[in-house]
C-alpha cells in the first residue's frame, strides 16, 4: 500500500525516484504514445504514479467541498421542485467524490490517507468552493458557470491515459452536464422575472465570473505541471486553451440571457473567432489557493467537523468488520 514515506500530494512530481531504468521509461512512453490505456497494475513511472494521486485526489476533494456552498441553499431553495433538483445535485457530488478517491486508491493510496491529506490542509481543493453563496441566484451561476468549466475541463479527462480516472470522468461528465442545464434554467427563469429577479442573476455573474476563469488554473507560462502532464496525456489541453474555449462558449450564453460580463476589454477578435478579456487577477487566485480566500477556513471547518460527527459510523464499520471476519474464521 503506497501510504508512508511518500509525499502524497505529489509535490515533487518531477523527483526521480530510483530504479527506473531508461528502457521502461522508453517503453511506459511509448504506450502512451500508442493511446493505450494504462491500468492499475501496468508498470509505471513513479512520478507518473504521483501526478495521478495529487491530481485526482484534489479533484475528489473538489467534490467534497463543493457541496457545501449549495448544501447552504438547500433549506431556502424556492420551491419543493427546486428544492429536490438541488438536493439530487449534492448527492451525485458526493457521487464524483466517491468514484474518484475509488480511482485513487487504484494507484495505492488508501482514503484514510487521503481524507487526512485534505484536513491538514497538505492537499488542495478547487479555488472556486471558497467563495460564499449568497442569494439563491449564485445557485443558477454555480450551475451554469462552475459545471460548465467543470466540463470544459473534464471531457478530455475521459481519454485521460490512466484507466480508472479516464473510466470514472465518464459518469462524471454526464451528470455534470446535466447540472451545468440546471444552472442555466435557473438564470434563465431569473432573467425572464422581474427587475429585481434579473438584478440577482447578473450580480450572480459579476462575482462568479472571474473565480469561474481562475479554476482552470494558473497560465499556461505558470503551470508546473502542465508539460509533463501532457506529455503523459493525463491532460489534453493546456489551462489556457480551455479557459478560451470556456470563455468562447459562454459568452453568446450570456448575451442569450441578456447579462454582461464583468469585464470591459471583452470583445471578440474578428480574425480568430476568439473572446479577448483582462488579465486574471492571478494575485487573488493564489491567496485563494494558499488558504486565505473568502471562504477557505469555514469550508475546512465544516469538513473537519463533519469528519468528527461521522467517526462513529467509522467505529460502527470496523466493529461490524471484525465480528464478521470473526464469524467466518470460526466458520
Ligand atoms: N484551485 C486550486 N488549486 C489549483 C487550481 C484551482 N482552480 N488550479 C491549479 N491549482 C494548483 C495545482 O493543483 C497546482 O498545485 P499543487 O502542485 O500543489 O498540486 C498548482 O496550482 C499549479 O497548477 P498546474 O496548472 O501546474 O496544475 P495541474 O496541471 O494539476 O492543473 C487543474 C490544474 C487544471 C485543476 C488539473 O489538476 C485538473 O484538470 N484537475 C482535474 C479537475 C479538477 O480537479 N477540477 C476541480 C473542480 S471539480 C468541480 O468543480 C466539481 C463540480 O461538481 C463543479
Amino acid at each position: 500500500m503506497y501510504t508512508q514515506g511518500l509525499d502524497q500530494s505529489g509535490r515533487g512530481d518531477s523527483a526521480k525516484s530510483g530504479g527506473e531504468s531508461k528502457e521502461q521509461l522508453d517503453a511506459f512512453q511509448a504506450r502512451i504514445d500508442a493511446e493505450e490505456k494504462i491500468e492499475a497494475k501496468d508498470w509505471m513511472p513513479e512520478a507518473y504514479r504521483r501526478t495521478l494521486i495529487r491530481q485526482i485526489s484534489q479533484h475528489a476533494h473538489s467534490e467534497i467541498i463543493g457541496m457545501q456552498p449549495e448544501g447552504n441553499w438547500l433549506t431556502r431553495a424556492p420551491s419543493l421542485k427546486r428544492k429536490a433538483i438541488l438536493l439530487a445535485k449534492i448527492q451525485d457530488e458526493a457521487g464524483h467524490g466517491l468514484y474518484l478517491y475509488g480511482a485513487a486508491e487504484t494507484l495505492g493510496v488508501s482514503r484514510d490517507q487521503m481524507v487526512a491529506d485534505l484536513l491538514s490542509g497538505k492537499a488542495k481543493y478547487s479555488s472556486i468552493f471558497n467563495y460564499p453563496t449568497l442569494t439563491w441566484a449564485d445557485i443558477g451561476a454555480i450551475g451554469w458557470l462552475v459545471d460548465g468549466a467543470a466540463i470544459m475541463n473534464q471531457i478530455p479527462l475521459c481519454r485521460c491515459s490512466y484507466g480508472p480516472y479516464s473510466r470514472a470522468m465518464i459518469r462524471v461528465c454526464k451528470e455534470e452536464s446535466f447540472h451545468q442545464r440546471q444552472g442555466f434554467e435557473i438564470m434563465l427563469t431569473l432573467c425572464r422575472g422581474t427587475e429585481e429577479q434579473k438584478a440577482m442573476a447578473q450580480d450572480a455573474l459579476n462575482r462568479f465570473w472571474w473565480p469561474s476563469l481562475m479554476m482552470f488554473g494558473p497560465n499556461d507560462s505558470a503551470s508546473k505541471h502542465s508539460a509533463q502532464s501532457m506529455a503523459w496525456k493525463i491532460k489534453r489541453f493546456s489551462n489556457d486553451e480551455l479557459r478560451q474555449k470556456f470563455i468562447d462558449v459562454t459568452v453568446p450564453q450570456a448575451d442569450f440571457l441578456g447579462l454582461t460580463i464583468p469585464d470591459d476589454k471583452l470583445r471578440q477578435n474578428e480574425e480568430t473567432g476568439h473572446y479577448e478579456h483582462s488579465e486574471i487577477d492571478w494575485q487573488e487566485f493564489f491567496e485563494v489557493i494558499s488558504g486565505n480566500g473568502p471562504c477557505n477556513k469555514e469550508r475546512m471547518a465544516k469538513r473537519r467537523k463533519a469528519h468528527d460527527d461521522g467517526a462513529w459510523v467509522r467505529e460502527a464499520a470496523r466493529a461490524h468488520a471484525a465480528k464478521k471476519a470473526d464469524a467466518s474464521a470460526a466458520a
